[in-house]
């Protein structure tokens, strides 16, 4: 059995990946250092997984810590997905990003050559084309300027990645780019958490609606766009988590050295598009009002498709309504998120 080693395996994409590759008969083991989830994600899986995976409380970045998973366990693969990705807390703490993001991957790579594991893929984001207006994004289209450390993270990484691939031949890297991971696993039991005040759309229509919050703020409707609000690829994180499957799968079967996906649906939708969906999910009026366009903000972002689907056979499935259903039902069963 091949085995995956899950950084950042509890947080909120991480875990619906654990499901997917298990379902599909990879053995997985997980390192996260809770920094932004709770433990009590690892009794959900056990209940939807019907096992206990292996789970070490570690940092990415402590080589000596890190060192002991790749001697307990005999990685074939890594999903690298440990990382901060809050992109306001970015600007006020940049060192931290950078030193967390960058180092922990580092690391990550330095031990997969200690110990020959060959195949690495790496949460990237869609973040890394910055202020482009030349939509639907592909693969080949040009890296733009972030507007934040977070995504420099991201840009750094892809290049830091391309170059630790070249330098090691034998390595195999699939750099992800993921457009907007919304909506939650169809048991209710896990679904993002965030701590505090959501920064995203989706988790705080979620609050809104559940009536934790009591007013969303939209950021700007004089957009260029069909309705003047912003327009997104939202994609379902089980979507998500079945690409990354599917990315596992192409590296153990290809020659390639680095390769990159979009993971996306290639369809946009507006927050007003969202709102309504959302209002036909939980069956209730969503209540909003228009504010400024925040900084930063592009006014469309979505994916183009095909090569994930030609060379990789993914292809989304779900569509927003599914998406805002299933963040209704985890909102539902969890109305504080999760506690440990
Ligand atoms: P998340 O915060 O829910 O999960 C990240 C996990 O990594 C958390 O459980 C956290 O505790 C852990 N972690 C952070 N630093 C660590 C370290 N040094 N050592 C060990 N564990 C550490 O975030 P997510 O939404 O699941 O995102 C996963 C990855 O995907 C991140 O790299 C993120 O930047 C990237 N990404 C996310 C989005 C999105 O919108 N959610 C979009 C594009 C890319
Ligand atoms: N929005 C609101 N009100 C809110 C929150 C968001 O109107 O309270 C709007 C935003 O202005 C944007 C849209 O909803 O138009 C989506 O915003 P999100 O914050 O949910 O998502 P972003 O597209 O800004 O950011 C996401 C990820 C980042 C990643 C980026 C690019 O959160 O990590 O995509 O890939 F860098």
């Amino acid at each position: 059995m091949s085995t995956v080693l899950v950084t950042g395996g509890n947080g909120y994409i991480g875990s619906h990946t654990v499901i997917e590759l298990d379902k599909s008969g990879y053995d997985v083991v997980i390192a996260d250092n809770l920094a932004n989830s709770k433990m009590e994600v690892q009794n959900r899986l056990e209940k939807i997984c019907g096992k206990r995976f292996r789970f070490y409380n570690v940092d990415c970045c402590d080589i000596d810590a890190m060192r002991k998973v790749f001697n307990e366990n005999k990685i074939d693969s890594v999903i690298h997905f440990a990382g901060l990705k809050a992109v306001g807390e970015s600007v006020r703490i940049p060192l931290d990003y950078y030193q967390n993001n960058i180092d922990s991957m580092i690391t990550v790579a330095r031990l997969m050559a200690e110990y020959n594991v060959r195949n690495l893929v790496f949460s990237s984001s869609a973040t890394v084309y910055g202020m482009s207006e030349d939509v639907p994004f592909t693969e080949e289209s040009p890296l733009g300027v972030c507007t934040n450390p977070y995504g420099w993270t991201k840009w750094m990484l892809e290049q830091i990645l391309r170059d630790y691939a070249k330098a090691n031949p034998d390595v195999r890297v699939c750099l992800l780019r993921y457009f907007n991971p919304v909506g939650a696993h169809e048991s209710g039991l896990i679904g993002e958490d965030p701590r505090g005040i959501p920064n995203n759309l989706f988790p705080y229509i979620s609050k809104v609606a559940g009536g934790t919050l009591e007013c969303l703020t939209v950021f700007g409707d004089d957009y260029p766009t069909r309705d003047g609000t912003c327009i997104r690829d939202y994609i379902h994180v089980c979507d998500l988590a079945q690409g990354h499957v599917k990315a596992i799968d192409y590296l153990c079967r290809t020659d390639e050295s680095v390769s990159v996906f979009n993971l996306g649906t290639g369809d946009g939708t507006t927050v007003k598009e969202a709102i309504a969906a959302f209002e036909k999910a939980c069956g209730h009026e969503i209540k909003h009002v228009f504010g400024p366009r925040r900084a930063g903000d592009i006014a469309v972002s979505f994916a183009k498709t095909d090569k994930a689907e030609k060379i990789l056979g993914f292809k989304a499935k779900y569509d927003i309504n599914d998406m805002c259903s299933s963040c209704w039902k985890w909102q539902t069963m969890n109305p504080k998120g999760l506690e440990d």
